[in-house]
């Protein structure tokens, strides 16, 4: 998987690094590609990851938004909930739909570790990404 990361707000572009970060606006030149930023990230913190690993639930019944269905991508960090406490937490949850980057949810102690995509953008997997201010970035992907 060719991966670059943002050093400035650690943001993962996949399949090539982007003129500016599509997150924080950083320069091209502030990527480092690092094929292997999830399976080092995993291996260093091995005991983490039914905490850091993101849960991912897809449902086509919303309904919210009848005029143009969305598909819904539910995430919840993790398996074992992870701690959202100002010393520990989960910082921000990026969401892609293949390799377009579609947003960023930034958390605060005061929530749940958990989020909602209401996607109109189609493809064939979603991925998340999420980043613990202890225990670094973890991907977990899922079928559309
Ligand atoms: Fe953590």
């Amino acid at each position: 998987m060719n991966l670059s990361i943002c050093a400035v707000c650690g943001h993962v572009a996949f399949g090539g690094a982007p003129d500016k970060c599509l997150v924080c606006s950083a320069p091209q030149e502030r990527f480092i590609q690092n094929d292997k930023h999830f399976s080092e990230n995993a291996s260093k913190h091995a005991e983490g990851a039914d905490k850091h690993s993101p849960v991912i639930s897809v449902s086509k019944t919303c309904g919210l938004v009848p005029e143009n269905p969305c598909v819904d991508v539910a995430v919840r960090i993790g398996k074992l909930l992870h701690p959202m406490e100002p010393a520990h937490r989960i910082n921000w949850i990026d969401c892609y739909v293949d390799k377009l980057f579609v947003t960023r949810v930034y958390l605060t102690p005061y929530v749940n570790p958990v989020t909602c995509f209401h996607l109109k953008a189609k493809g064939s997997t979603v991925r998340i990404v999420e980043n613990c201010n202890l225990h670094g970035s973890w991907m977990s992907e899922a079928e559309l």
